[in-house]
């Protein structure tokens, strides 16, 4: 087991995995980054959102999608009427990566017990795997033109939820051709939402 893996199950509390993770030195990761990325929203929310990798933004303020990207990522869901309260909103990697580079496979595995303990303290009813990065550090599927709009069993210790896999609202921002499929994708969260409701 890696040491992130150690320190994870240790912590009891979301507020214990945040401080796990600040005191972490995870290499090239925590050195370059001026602070760790832990979760914004509502940690009793029902829906947690989990991207990739803080960016610059996000490594200023401490709190994960504030940036433009994220500002896009708050319209999507609020074209469903979900709010910043209905949401808990975190990412894979808790570093911004050198440069704004890819998380590289080392980063995710790196930093995998630490969201794995994060779903598994949260409880979330549902989650949002938000990109490509997301969905490969959480299932065993591959190539998200195929696997977006997707409900997929997500486990983590002794919990689990269904997920919706999602495009990154960075990859719409360069093709929004592809916007109608997050709005066929947010229906379907829309419908999960009102059966859940429902029993
Ligand atoms: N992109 C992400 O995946 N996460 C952030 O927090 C910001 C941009």
């Amino acid at each position: 087991p890696s040491a992130a893996q150690g320190i994870a199950q240790k912590a009891k509390t979301l507020a214990d995995l945040h401080a796990a993770i600040s005191a972490f030195n995870a290499g090239e990761l925590s050195d370059s980054a001026r602070q760790a990325v832990f979760a914004r929203g509502n940690p009793n929310a029902d829906i947690m959102v989990i991207g990739e990798a803080p960016g610059v933004n996000e490594d200023r303020a401490g709190k994960p999608f504030i940036g433009p990207t994220g500002q896009f990522l708050d319209r999507i869901f609020a074209s469903i009427g979900l709010t910043d309260d209905d949401l808990y909103i975190t990412n894979v990697i808790n570093w911004r990566p050198p440069g704004d580079r890819s998380p590289t496979p080392e980063d995710v595995a790196l930093c995998l017990p630490f969201i794995q303990r994060h779903i598994a303290l949260k409880k979330p009813k549902l989650i949002i795997l938000v990109g490509g990065v997301s969905m490969g550090a959480l299932t065993t599927l591959k190539g998200i033109t195929k696997t977006r709009g997707q409900w997929v069993d997500v486990a983590a210790g002794e919990h689990s939820a269904p997920a919706l896999i999602v495009y990154h609202p960075a990859y719409l921002l360069r093709r929004p051709d592809l916007k109608a499929d997050m709005w066929r994708d947010m229906l379907s969260l829309r419908a999960k939402i009102a059966d859940m409701k429902n029993g």
